[in-house]
């Protein structure tokens, strides 16, 4: 896939669109329309093709395409008339459903129907004034989120790869609302149900993960790739035996082995998926691996640091375990977990990143 099967995505979206305002979605010139997207579809991996609308710009798959150009426009203002910020394809998707959309976005009034295989997201990120002020980041954005993550964690399984599509939407939708200025504790989950907590702890540490990198200057595409690195990092747990995972007591020294074992059954599922950033599998493995080589798994050149990935995920990751609420003791107050943090600046953790977090973090606390 590349800028031509954007540009080709674009364009043909863009006339089916105008034309199923003219014709009925049985003409033939929305029809060519309708198979020109299909066959184009077929150049993404997998057949899925998430197109969102951030800012004035559109994203394809996690990939930001600047030369849209006009019909970018067109297409943006065309989907923003519907309050849709996301269109997703997915695989099975027919020319009649895509005639069907077209008819549907083309309709002066009527909202867009359902698809099988086509999915809108309306989230509303156009909101005026910054979101900081707009209390907690509302739950409808933040539950959507969730379930992107608790859907594609369900289908992890040694026997299949893992959909990556809907982790790269979740990582821009939260990045775009950091920079737009959200306050970063707000955005942080609280742990409401136990069961949820490998979801809302997925997406604590990616947030604050991108937040820290974006703060130390990282380049975009290095913020992502963060971003999905730190939503994967634990990926390995669902891996592990429940009985053991959510065993309430204390854990046998077995038990306890067979948990540090998550790095490394994350990062060999990671390794596996294709497209997938590096980072992940690597963040997978060294999260907790401490800055001063000790930690777990060992690995073969032992005495190595951890990637600055796998630092920003073991610092953020540390973080969020340590505040989040767990049914066997309260929660920490922010300025508690970084004081704690602080003990193990040099050891545990890279101690000019952590200067950097302990900022970040005081800044949005002050902030809240
Ligand atoms: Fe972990
Ligand atoms: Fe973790």
């Amino acid at each position: 896939m590349n800028s031509a099967t954007f540009r080709g995505l674009i364009w043909n979206l863009v006339v089916g669109i105008s034309q199923g305002r003219l014709y009925s979605i049985d003409h033939e010139s929305v029809a060519v329309a309708a198979a020109r997207v299909l066959t184009l579809l077929g150049e993404f991996p997998e057949g899925l093709c998430s197109i969102m609308v951030v800012k004035d710009d559109l994203v394809f798959n996690n990939t930001l395409f600047r030369e849209a150009g006009i019909h970018g426009d067109k297409l943006v203002r065309l989907l923003g008339a519907k309050g849709i910020s996301r269109v997703e394809f997915r695989q099975g998707v027919s020319a009649g459903e895509i005639r069907q959309l077209f008819g549907d976005l083309a309709a002066a009034t009527a909202p867009p129907g359902r698809y099988e295989h086509i999915r809108l997201g309306r989230v509303e990120l156009g909101v005026a004034g910054p979101i900081a002020d707009a209390g907690p980041v509302d739950d409808p954005f933040h539950a959507e989120q969730l379930a992107r993550v608790q859907e594609v964690y369900g289908q992890v399984s040694p026997f299949r790869e893992l959909p990556i599509v809907g982790l790269e939407e979740v990582v821009s939708t939260f990045l775009l609302t950091l920079r737009r200025g959200a306050n970063l504790m707000r955005m942080l989950s609280p742990v409401k149900l136990y069961s949820e907590h490998t979801y809302t702890h997925a997406l604590n540490v990616s947030i604050l993960a991108m937040a820290l990198a974006e703060n130390l200057g990282f380049k975009d595409a290095s913020v992502q790739a963060i971003g999905i690195a730190a939503l994967l990092h634990d990926v390995g747990k669902l891996l592990i035996p429940k009985e053991i995972l959510h065993k309430p007591g204390k854990l046998s020294n077995e038990e306890f082995a067979t948990i540090q074992k998550h790095p490394l059954y994350g990062a060999a599922y990671l390794a596996r998926v294709e497209g997938l950033t590096p980072l992940a599998v690597l963040a997978a493995l060294e999260h907790h691996r401490k800055f001063d080589t000790s930690g777990y798994p060992v690995l073969r050149e032992n005495g190595r640091r951890q990637h600055a990935a796998s630092q920003i995920v073991a610092i953020t990751d540390f973080y969020d375990a340590l505040r989040s609420h767990r049914p066997y003791r309260r929660s920490l107050s922010t300025t508690e977990v970084l004081g704690i943090m602080q003990k193990e600046s040099g050891t545990g953790f890279n101690p000019g990143l952590l200067n950097r977090f302990t900022a970040l973090m005081m800044q949005a606390a002050a902030a809240e």
